[in-house]
């Protein structure tokens, strides 16, 4: 059995198109993974991933990459927060914010503390999706370990935290600014008229054909003036022709 019988046999099962993503990557990180878990060929690993749920659990995990951090890259962070914020709130009521591909909802908290510390009032509830169900739960559940909440500043800490046993959990007041919600960027509708959206680190293992298709999809659900924040190593190269231009590094707004 070759990878385009696994890809569909996969997609079957778990409803994710592995063909959306560059394949040298993906096929050494499934081969890698199929060896550890002890199967000899793609026949044998759909039978383990359709008999074993932890096996099946571990192999999203390792697929998907959800690693994330409370305000990572904490200088983009600042870029939204002193020159891109005024823009978009100029003849704006409330604020319309996306976070796409969210994992464990370390960007989507980031991002509610951020909008309640300098616009209270004046943004929707955030839209945070991914298209793992698991770390939907884990980022609603909102505890965090004490290393995870590093790259939060003490007042702030105080403010949206509670101690809970070794970790922190967000306070219900933060978790009522979002709705998580299960959301697969290659297949579903987008939301439209947003003013925000952050897809950051998501793409990184998409073809170069997935990662423009999302880019227009993207460009097409903000609103004109509306920014498009992505990942430090995800420069958009044909904004231009996706009616995008950058506004900062990593901030692309819409014509
Ligand atoms: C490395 S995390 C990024 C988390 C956060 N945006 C950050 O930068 O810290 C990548 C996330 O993208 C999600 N993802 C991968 N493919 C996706 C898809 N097709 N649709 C939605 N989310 C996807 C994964 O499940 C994972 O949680």
């Amino acid at each position: 059995m070759n990878w385009d019988w696994f890809i569909d046999k996969f997609q079957r099962i778990s409803d994710i198109d592995l063909s959306a993503y560059k394949r040298p990557q993906m096929e050494r990180r499934i081969n890698s993974f199929m060896r550890q878990a002890g199967a000899n060929d793609y026949a044998s690993f759909i039978k383990l991933l359709e008999a074993d749920k932890q096996v099946y659990r571990r192999f999203i995990e390792h697929l998907t990459i959800n690693v994330s951090e409370f305000f990572r890259n904490p200088r983009h962070w600042d870029v939204l927060q002193h020159q891109i914020f005024n823009r978009l709130i100029k003849n704006r009521l409330a604020l319309k914010v996306w976070s796409a591909g969210c994992s464990t909802g370390e960007e989507p908290y980031s991002l509610a503390i951020m909008l309640n510390e300098m616009i209270p009032g004046k943004f929707r509830k955030i839209l945070a999706t991914d298209i793992d169900r698991e770390v939907l739960e884990k980022a609603k559940a909102g505890l965090f370990s004490a290393r995870a909440v590093q790259g939060v500043p003490e007042p702030l800490l105080k403010k949206y935290f509670h101690h809970d046993g070794e970790g922190f959990r967000v306070r219900d007041k933060l978790k009522s600014l979002i709705t998580f919600q299960r959301h697969d960027l290659l297949k579903d509708r987008y939301p439209l008229d947003m003013d925000l959206i952050l897809c950051r680190n998501v793409v990184i293992y998409f073809t170069e054909e997935a990662k423009e298709k999302l880019y227009g999809r993207f460009a097409d659900s903000l609103r004109p003036g509306g920014v498009l924040f992505v990942g430090s190593t995800e420069q958009i190269f044909k904004a231009g022709e996706l009616g995008l231009k950058s506004v900062s590094t990593f901030f692309y707004e819409k014509a």
